[in-house]
Order: structure tokens, then sequence, then C-alpha cells
């Protein structure tokens, strides 16, 4: 603790002397830089920094950015986070496009009145029925009704280069079951538009603007069918930059058994009027930065030749010399020549991409040779009209996907990103099994004891869970060269992204102090570091080696493994997909943390980008809830607050600069307290025969629940949402209560009253006289990192005895048997040792009891995790005992991923010093 705030000092001096603009005590310089690589260029970036508590006050404070050369650049700046005295915690900050990109740069705050300087920002007009933004070097409308989320995109040449943009939805009533009862069929097939239900735009404009549009999928031809499949597009708009992000979502919000997507895409018109076909550029990306080069009516090859400065123009994509300097026997036969008009490549699994062209529909499709992975971006345009380029992050990652260019002949060409593929199998999001007669209770925990899975008829439901995609446009006024757009590729694969120092993050304690910075000053340390890191690496790698992959699943692993078939337990119950068990999430960001390596970012993303919205229902009775692990990301019947923890999104949020789609879902959680009415987390396992009734009080645990909505309710409070008052009140309501309990935390649960944000005992214990209920899984999702961060953000005023008990609950969790009996009168099961070593390492801290903290190291080595004599190292299986080679390492599971990772960090940062 002593060295942080040591440090911490230090960092409000100045930082390493390399502050671009002298700091005291009113203000303060912090060094933000590039992870990974500084980049070649920025289409415009947003960011986050943390700041110390009681530094700076939002009105009274002046953000200002330099770069290299301490030359001051333009900074939109707004607060995403404060601490409890209302000074600023953390910030969000936008730069504009730029192709002059600094190392690293530094932003200031400074105490004094804010600076009044009129900027010139986007122009924005905001009207009645439209929204336009113009950034300098593009001008976007987004109409407010209708089906066109993008009416159109003009260049400051003049010319519009994208129209008519719509989201697109194919469905269908059902699926064959196989080709033969395809004679047989009776399916409904339906189109859908989107329907534009409300559009807003961003106040401050200075240097990012943000479009928000929503509405839902309604039906343009076929079966009749509701509007359905709800989307939120982002758009998001830097000054001088010629590309736009969208952060496009979707929620499920069909039934599984009649809704079947069979293709999801954006589209946008481009206007092909007036360029020549010879002057019409096709260009998909293949593998590596390579493209396909082609144009519409392609004059290479052909018998007669027009000359190589005619050839060579057009491969390039640059306007062709004028007619009459070609050879005439090529140009008296032009109308001989094939116009493509239509292209497509669909990229069906993570392995391979199929490319195709035809003249026209209703002739045949010409294989084009293919590739493995394409990088995911299509152009289609011309040399003197210019062109648009769609473009999708992580393409192949989240296959089907597929890039579309069709009537490129015509006057208006299409191009199209499919998100999902028309030409895969369509999403079948029934169940897997048919329940095999679970009907009750006791059938259901019996499967349980084989299988593993929490199974219960009818909970095996896709309604309400999400998707994200990010999307990128960018609007070119002539064709651009192909080394161009294969920049472009790897940049929206691996959008650069600014980050602070870990050290600094580590001393403004914003990001919790629970965590700190990698230490191999020791040979036990060190050992420690590299288990880590293999740790960490091992999982990067299984991603690619098992191809955890595809539309719903990239992002998530595996939970469990089979030494005997050499694979995950992808098929078993509720050894299959994580969905965030034992909080991998909260590990990989405090690895990121105290890191900041580039490739712990990108895996920890992916991670929050699936877990916090296909693991969990968004809209629905369960809102805010979500789903225990399975074969399935929602096949469980355990639907519970742990999955749906806040505090698995809330680093994300506040380093994104508070990426707006990750704070609606934190938003989405404030309700989940609601569903304790409807569905009791216990209810196959009570035995006191309580049950739920819609708004009268209702249990649930202490542990995984609780902590859960305290989460969510901190970072209400914490960022000032639009309920932060309730969320306080809920907070300090439902803590001061728990600290009222005769056995606080080792209660276990309590009986809950949302009207007055009270608990008290649970029903078995009406009169508070004490209850022993404790669960091994109580403090394994979350609930010591929402706590370190709730009793560091309450200072001295958290509610009177709620650290002791939390403290109580961190010393007996690991104490001899005769130790619980005396403080409890009972003694419990203890398991995961490992894991709980922290919470004993934070008894020992606040205590400074040195006996305690070697304790703590003794359950943390001698111990149930993972242990220092195992390999450490994968094992290579090949030959005809698996499918594909792997690198196996039959000892790990992901449970121990998580928890060896949270208990080795957390133990270091705080009785690293006890480590013999
Ligand atoms: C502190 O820094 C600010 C901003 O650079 C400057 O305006 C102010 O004069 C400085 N104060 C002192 C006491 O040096
Ligand atoms: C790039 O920025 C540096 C300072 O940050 C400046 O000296 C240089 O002239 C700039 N170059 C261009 C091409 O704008
Ligand atoms: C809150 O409401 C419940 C149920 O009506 C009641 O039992 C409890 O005493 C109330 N608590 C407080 C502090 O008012
Ligand atoms: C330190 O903690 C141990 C238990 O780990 C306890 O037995 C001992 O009394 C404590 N020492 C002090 C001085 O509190």
């Amino acid at each position: 603790m002593q060295k942080a705030s040591a440090l911490l000092l230090a960092l409000l001096g100045a930082i390493n002397g390399v502050a671009a603009r002298p700091a005291n005590s009113s203000s303060s310089s912090v060094k933000v830089r590039w992870l990974g690589d500084t980049p070649k260029q920025s289409i415009g970036t947003t960011f986050g920094v943390p700041w110390p508590q009681g530094q700076f006050v939002p009105e009274k404070t002046a953000f200002t950015l330099f770069g290299d050369n301490d030359e001051e650049l333009p900074l939109q700046t707004w607060v995403t986070g404060y601490w409890r005295d209302g000074s600023v915690k953390w910030t969000g900050h936008a730069i504009p496009k730029s192709d002059n990109i600094s190392g690293e740069y530094t932003v200031h705050a400074s105490r004094c009145s804010k600076d009044k300087r009129d900027v010139e920002g986007l122009a924005v007009d905001d009207s009645d029925d439209q929204v336009t933004v113009d950034t300098g070097a593009i001008s976007v409308t987004f109409p407010k009704s209708g089906n066109a989320i993008i009416s159109s995109i003009k260049t400051a040449g003049g010319n519009t280069v994208g129209q008519n943009g719509k989201l697109i939805l194919h469905s269908q009533s059902s699926v064959h079951d196989d080709v033969a009862s395809r004679a047989s069929s009776s399916i409904d097939y339906s189109n859908f538009e989107s329907n534009i239900e409300g559009v807003e735009v961003s106040e401050e404009n200075s240097v990012r603007a943000l479009v928000t549009v929503r509405g839902k999928h309604q039906l343009s031809s076929g079966a009749d069918h509701d509007d359905w499949l709800s989307f939120v597009l982002r758009f998001y708009l830097y000054k001088d930059s010629e590309a736009i992000r969208i952060v496009h979502s979707i929620v499920f919000d069909g039934k599984a058994q009649e809704d079947f997507i069979s293709g999801l895409g954006i589209r946008f018109q481009v206007p092909l009027k007036d360029e020549k076909l010879y002057n019409r550029h096709v260009r998909l990306s293949g593998v590596d930065g390579g493209f396909l080069n082609e144009a519409v009516l392609g004059i290479t090859g052909l018998r007669r030749d027009p000359g190589a400065a005619v050839r060579t123009a057009q491969f390039e994509g640059r306007e062709l010399p004028d007619e009459s300097t070609w050879d005439t026997r090529v140009t008296s036969r032009l109308h001989w020549i094939p116009a493509w008009n239509d292209y497509s490549l669909s990229q069906l699994s993570p392995d391979g991409f199929t490319l195709k062209k035809r003249t026209q529909p209703g002739q045949t499709w010409l294989n084009i040779p293919g590739g493995t992975r394409s990088g995911g971006l299509a152009y289609l345009g011309g040399a003197t009209q210019g062109g648009l380029a769609v473009g999708l992050k992580d393409f192949w990652k989240r296959y089907p996907t597929g890039l579309d260019i069709s009537n490129a002949a015509s006057d208006a060409g299409d191009l199209t990103l499919w998100l999902y593929s028309p030409d895969a199998s369509p999403l079948d999001l029934r169940g897997y099994h048919d329940g095999m007669g679970q009907d009750t209770y006791r059938e259901q925990l019996d499967a349980l004891e084989i299988t593993y899975e929490d199974y219960e008829p009818d909970f095996d439901t896709p309604y309400g869970i999400a998707r994200t995609n990010e999307i990128f446009l960018f609007a070119f006024d002539s064709t651009p060269s192909s080394d161009r757009l294969s920049e472009l590729t790897d940049y929206i694969n691996a959008p650069p992204v600014l980050m602070a120092e870990p050290e600094y993050i580590r001393g403004t304690k914003a990001a919790g102090s629970y965590w700190d910075l990698p230490d191999t000053s020791t040979p036990r340390r060190a050992s420690i570091e590299s288990h880590l890191d293999f740790n960490m690496k091992f999982y990067e790698s299984e991603v690619e080696n098992r191809r955890w992959y595809g539309f719903l699943d990239y992002g998530d692993f595996m939970h469990a493994y089979d030494v005997d078939r050499h694979t995950w337990r992808y098929d078993i119950g509720g050894y299959a997909w994580d969905n965030s068990e034992l909080s991998p999430d909260l590990f990989v960001w405090l690895y990121f943390l105290r890191t900041g390596r580039e490739d712990v970012w990108r895996f920890a993303e992916a991670m929050t980008r699936h877990t916090g919205e296909v693991d969990m229902y968004h809209v629905g009775k369960w809102k805010g809830l979500g789903t225990r692990h399975g074969v399935l990301h929602f096949a469980d019947s355990a639907k519970q607050a742990r999955i749906g923890q806040s505090q698995y999104r809330k680093y994300f949020y506040y380093l994104s600069g508070g990426d707006e789609r990750t704070g609606e879902v934190v938003a989405e959680t404030l309700d989940t307290d609601q569903t304790y009415g409807i569905l009791d987390p216990l209810r196959k396992v009570r035995t006191d025969g309580w049950t739920p009734s819609p708004g009268n009080p209702v249990t649930f645990s202490l542990g995984t629940d609780w902590g859960g909505l305290a989460a969510s309710w901190l970072i209400e409070w914490e960022r000032r949402g639009p309920r932060w008052e309730e969320a306080r009140d809920k907070l300090l309501g439902t803590a001061s209560s728990i600290a009222n309990l005769k056995n606080g935390f080792v209660t276990g649960t309590g009986l809950y009253t949302i009207r007055n944000a009270t608990l008290d005992a649970p029903p078995t214990d009406p009169n508070n006289e004490g209850v022993v209920d404790v669960s091994h899984l109580s403090s394994m999702f979350g609930l010591p990192e929402v706590l370190w961060e709730f009793l560091d953000y309450m200072g001295d005023e958290a509610p009177e005895g709620f650290e002791d008990a939390w403290m109580d609950y961190c010393y007996y969790y690991l104490a001899a048997a005769p130790e619980q009996v005396a403080r409890y009168g009972a003694s419990f099961r203890v398991s995961l040792r490992q894991a709980h070593s922290r919470l004993l390492a934070n008894w020992a801290t606040k205590n400074g009891n040195e006996t305690a903290a070697r304790q703590a190291w003794s359950a943390y080595f001698d111990t149930d995790g993972l242990r220092e004599s195992l390999p450490w190292a994968t094992e290579r299986i090949e030959g005809s005992a698996v499918l594909t080679p792997v690198d196996e390492a039959a000892w790990m599971s992901t449970n121990d991923f998580a928890q060896y990772g949270l208990a080795s960090i957390q133990n270091l940062a705080l009785i690293g010093d006890s480590l013999a």
C-alpha cells in the first residue's frame, strides 16, 4: 500500500521527467501510448484515463493534449466516472483522424476555469427528420424514420459514394432435417429491412460525433411476420475522418422453434451511373493483406491487347486513358466482353473462404480460387466517381460471414456485408436435446450428477441474448490503391488503442488496488509470473487450435478437458462453453492492467464482447441474468446474476473511454433484482418451502447474487447514471443490512425488500439469531473485487460494521473448523482453498498480521488449485489419436485458469513481501 501511495505522489509530480507540460500541485500530466506498435494512421480514436481521488473537479478542470513535439492537439473530453466526493475518477477522450501519429501523448489536466476556446468541430445538423454530420472529409445523413439507416455519404470532393444504407435480415420458419425432406417442406421465408424507431446524436461534437439509431427489422417481402430482431447501431464519426465506425448490436427477440436467421447483413448502394464499366472496380479482401483486384469490365488478358498503359491503369484502379489511344481492335469490340455484375465471398468456416462471380441472375456462377482467412473488407467504386469500402472486425473469426457485391454493372451497385452468411445453414437456436424426460427437479438433479448439466424444460431459450459486431465504412473520391485497402484491413482487425501506463493506472486506484505490476525480483515471484504468462498464452493459442470461433461463440472458451478424447468437453452438459464460470473475465482484465500487453487486450475485449452479450439476457423476464456454463451459451437452466456480473465489463468500459454499448449492458442489469420475484435461483435445492412472488420480499445469496447486484449499483453511482441515487440507496441499504445480520456474510442468503432496499435474515431465521450457510462459490464471481472497490470508494464512511462483516468472512473461510465453530457455532465446508487464499491475504493486510499472510501463501501453494509442481508446459498429441495435432495441457481447467490467476495477482499485490 505504501509503495502505491509513494508512486502516486511521484506521478502527481511529473511522470519520469518526460511530461510534455510542467505539472504542479494544481495540474497533472498523464502519458498515454499505443498498445503494440505505433500505428501509421488513426481514423480517430477514443480512450479512457483514470484519475486519483480528490484531484480534479469536473467544472474546474481543463484537459489538453500534447503530442511528441510538445505541440497541442485537439481533444474532446467527457467524464465517465466520479469518486464519491464528486472528483473525476475516469475520463473519456477522443482525438481526430491523423496521418501523423505521435508515439505517445500527454493528457494534461489543470485546475482552472474551463477552456472556452472555440474549436471548429464536426458540423452536426439535427433536424426533425434527419441528422447530418459533416466531419470535414465526409458528410453523412441519418434519417429519423423509414428503413434507411444512412441516406447518403458524400465526400468533401462532392461525390456521393454511398446511399440508401439498410440492415438486411432473412429468416425462415423452420429448417430441413435432411436433404430428402426438402421435397415435402412447407417452410415460410421472410425478408426484412431495418425500420428506424429512434435516432439520437451527441451534443458535444468537437472531435467525435455519435449517432445512435434504434429499431427493429421489418418485413419487406415474403411470409407475414411481426417486426423483430431489435437493433442498436452506434455510428462514430471523427473530425477530418473519411471513416465511420459502426457498433452493431442485435437482440434475439424471436422464437427458437420458428425464427431461423438465414442471413443478417448491412447493405449500401454505391452510385455508379456516370462511371464507365471498365473504370468500375471490385476489391475483395483475401489472405494476409491480399486482394482480389478486378474491374466490372476487364480489359486484361484479352485476345487483342488495348496497350500496356491501359491494362496497368485498370489493374491499379486508375481511370483508363481515352479510348482513342487504345488499339482499335479492342475498342470496336468492347460490347462483346462480359460485364461481371455480381461477386460473392463466403467465409463459412474459420479455415476457408470461397469466391465466385456471375454476369447476371439467371446465369451460372463462375468459381474464383478462394483462400483461407479473408481480411473482411470489400470495396466497390469507380476511378472517377469514387466508392465505398465496408469491413468487419474479426471477419473470419465470426464465421459464417460474407461479402457481396451486386448490380455492379447497373447504375447503382450494392455492397453487402453479411454478419451471418445466407450461404450457411440457418442459425438454429433450438435446444440440443429434447429433455430426455427430465420433468421433475428430482430427475433434473439426478441428470446433473452425470452430465453436470442443470436442465429444466423451456429454460434453454435464446430469447433475449444479444450479439455485437464492429463494422467500418470508408469513403473514397477515387478507387484507392490495394495497398491502401490492405492497410485499412489491418486497421479494422486491430484498431489502435491508446492506454495509460500500468504504473499510472495502479497509482490512481481507479481500477482497484488489488493488483500490482509484474515483479520477477525473486525466484518465487518470477516463477508465478512465468506461470501466469504460460496460462495466458495457452488460452490464446487454444482459441486458435480448438477453433473457438463463430458468430455467437467467438470470445468464449471451454470449461473442462476430456483427457481420453484429447478434446475439451464441448458436448458434455455443464463442462462445455465457460460463460464466465469462476471469473476468467476478471483474471484476464487484471492481467491486462498489470502488463499493458496488446495480445491480452485483444483477448479480453473479444471475451467481454461475448460474455456481456451472448451469455446474458438483455430483454424479457430474465433481463440482466446470465446462463451457467453449458453446451449452448443459453442452454442451462441456472439463470443467474453471477453471469450478468457487471464487474466483468467494468475494466473495458472505463479503459475504452466509456464504450456506449458496454455502458448500456451494465445499465440493463439495474433491474436484475426484479427477477428474484419470479425466479428463485435455489428453487431446485430449497428445503424450507419458501417460494417467490413478485412485489414481495425475495431471497438471494449474499455472494454470487448480491455481488452481482452490488457491482451494477456501484458503477451506476460512480458514473452518476440516470438511476444513480436509487442505485446508491440500494447499495448502502443492503450493505448496512448485511452488517446487521448476526453472522454477516456467513449467513449466506437474505430476504430482500426492493422497496426499502433492506436485507433481512433469511426465512429460516426470522429473528436473526444467526444462520451458517457458506458456499464455496460465494466469492468466486467478483464479490471480493466489488468489495475492494466499494470500500475504497466509501473511505471512512462505509456502513457501520460492513467492513468487519467482510473481514470476518475473509478470515473464517479458511480458518480451522474449531475456530469456525467458536465464532459461528458451526463449521463449514471449505474447498477452492487456493482461490480463497486471497481473502485471507486481504484480512492479513488489513490487520498487519504476518502469520496470517504466511498462512494465505500456504493455502495458495499447498493446495487444491494449480500447484508449482505441475508441468507448466504442453504436450504434443498427433497422429490418429486426434483430428488435428494438439498441444495439450491435460491438467488445466478454466476454473483454475481464472482463480489461480486472481489468487496469484492479488496475493502478490497484497502480501508479496511475505513470500519467502
Ligand atoms: C501550474 O500549472 C498550470 C498549468 O500548466 C499553470 O497555469 C500554473 O501557473 C502552475 N502553477 C504554479 C504554481 O506553478
Ligand atoms: C508531424 O508532426 C510533427 C510534430 O508532432 C511535425 O513536426 C511534423 O511537421 C508533422 N508532419 C506532417 C507531415 O504533418
Ligand atoms: C423493509 O420492508 C420490509 C417488508 O415490508 C420490512 O419487513 C422491513 O422491516 C423494512 N425495513 C426497514 C428498515 O424499514
Ligand atoms: C494473527 O493471525 C493469526 C491467525 O492467522 C492469529 O492466531 C494471531 O492471533 C494473529 N496475531 C495478532 C497479533 O493478531
